[in-house]
């Protein structure tokens, strides 16, 4: 039996549970594993300092195996130096890089821990792939113990370019670690030619013909798959969402008002203080929208435990109370500022009911809320994305209003030309981008990395020292 066995860090809930906190990853590969089934494996959430077996639990095709984290796994690999280190680097934030040794080998040791529990349950024939940045060393370790199978990586958040990457100590191991998969998936090119370059100029590999590298006796391909959403079925889960009771509330709550709608983690990455910025900037100096509009934003707290984390959630408490006192009247209230999730269909009609939907990250791998908020849009009535040009999404999505998210002034001109925008604009902008998310669907993009992943796996080279 041949299976395809996914691994993440992160794996999604069950869908009655699903909140709308848990990130692109998440939401990308169950829509992506929901069709076929396999095998997902990653991280319960849980933190336990027993040494539980793995849990397994079959919902729908796709069967779940989790392991629980130790609180120094918890401290070290996932709040240390995945999301302390290798998220701002690959964010451009070298600033906000806490790198100690520590972390770097709990890192490792929980990176080993996910091996020793997958060698377990592959089996010859399966076919593994594992996704992002908290798992870049788990192929080279699989190798190590002899796996054959062909194992492919995808990295859903950017890759910076060697310049920026080589801020980290022993970063050329990064790059090694990624020559160890036999198909490496990036979400633009830009993220392909920092890893490109990083194997040429920072371990002196070479680039050959059909996205093929190598270095010494380590070959792999490195190519560009942006991940997209599952197109079809977002309209109709969107008029699911309509029937329920947040939906209704929050359509009659608005009357005859305009919604800006906005939807992230808690990240820093996602541009929120500009962007309040920018509302602010609108209400100010646009008489013509006040009282006329309503900006939601809902952002789950997110590693609410690394220090970055909550120096954001400060600041942005601030800039919404600063918006609220200074525009807000006893029955208009300008901004609605949540830290919590909704389950999926009720963001998606909500994405329905928005005439705006802003993504503004001022880095971001993909961004799969802008292509959903297109996804969910009526196509008689559609309302426009303003989009950050720094989001993987912009480079398919270029029939937005594209703004770049450091720019305050930049954002609410986007907001401002959005908000009037004639309808028949608005449907012509829309038809792009849709055009562009049923070419390319989720389906696609499994289908295109599983099948490439299949016809360049070849006899794998591994040695001990590398
Ligand atoms: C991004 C990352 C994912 C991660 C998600 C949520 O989308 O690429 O790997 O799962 O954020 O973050 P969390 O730390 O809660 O898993």
């Amino acid at each position: 039996m041949s299976r395809l066995i996914v691994v993440s860090n992160r794996v999604a809930k069950s869908d009655g549970a699903n909140k709308g906190s848990e990130g692109g990853l998440a939401v990308g590969v169950m829509a992506a594993m929901e069709k076929d089934g396999g095998v997902w494996f990653g991280w319960s959430g849980k933190i336990d300092n027993r040494n539980e077996a793995p849990k397994t639990e079959t919902r729908g095709n796709i069967e779940y195996v989790t392991i629980n984290l130790r609180q120094s796994e918890y401290n070290q690999y996932y709040k240390g130096y995945a999301n302390s280190v290798l998220w701002p680097l690959f964010h451009q934030r070298p600033e906000l890089m806490r790198y100690s040794d520590t972390d770097l080998s709990g890192y490792l040791q929980a990176n080993q821990k996910f091996a020793d529990e997958l060698l377990k349950i592959i089996q010859p024939g399966d076919t593994i792939w594992i996704h992002d940045y908290h798992l870049i060393p788990l192929g080279k370790m699989l190798r190590d113990a002899g796996i054959k199978n062909p194992i492919g990586f995808f990295l859903h958040t950017p890759f910076p370019s060697l310049d920026l990457l080589r801020t980290v100590p022993g970063y050329h191991k990064i790059l090694k670690g990624l020559m160890h998969y036999d198909l490496v998936g990036f979400q633009t090119q830009f993220d392909h030619m920092g890893f490109c370059m990083g194997i040429a100029q920072g371990l002196g590999g070479e680039i050959l013909k059909n996205d093929k590298l190598r270095v010494g006796n380590l070959h792999c391909t490195a190519r560009v798959y942006p991940i997209s959403v599952e197109t079809s079925a977002l309209n109709g889960a969107a008029q699911g969402g309509m029937q329920t009771d947040e939906y209704r509330r929050l359509h009659s709550s608005l009357g005859d008002r305009s919604l800006i709608i906005g939807v992230d983690r808690l990240d820093y990455s996602k541009g929120l203080v500009q962007r309040f910025q920018a509302y602010d900037k609108l209400l100010g100096h646009y008489q013509e929208f006040m009282r006329k509009v309503v900006y939601l934003q809902i952002s789950p707290t997110s590693r609410g435990d690394v220090q970055a984390y909550g120096d954001l959630a400060k600041r942005i408490d601030r800039e919404a109370g600063h918006i609220i006192g200074t525009y807000a009247d006893f029955d208009w209230m300008p901004l609605r500022y949540l830290n919590r999730g909704f389950r999926r269909r009720t963001i998606l009609a909500m994405y329905n009911l928005a005439r705006v939907g802003l993504v503004t990250p001022l880095k971001d791998g993909m961004n799969l809320v802008a292509k959903e908020y297109v996804a969910a849009q009526n196509p008689e009535d559609p309302g426009v994305l303003v989009l950050s040009e720094l989001a993987g999404a912009a480079d398919e999505l270029d029939a937005a209003v594209v703004i770049n998210p450091y720019d305050v002034s930049a954002i609410t001109g986007g907001l401002a030309k959005a908000l009037n925008m004639p309808l028949d604009e608005r449907i012509d902008r829309w038809r792009k981008m849709m055009d562009v998310l049923e070419a390319h669907d989720i389906h696609a993009w499994q289908s295109q990395f599983l099948g490439d992943l299949k016809q360049v796996t070849g006899p794998k080279l591994v040695t001990s020292s590398s």
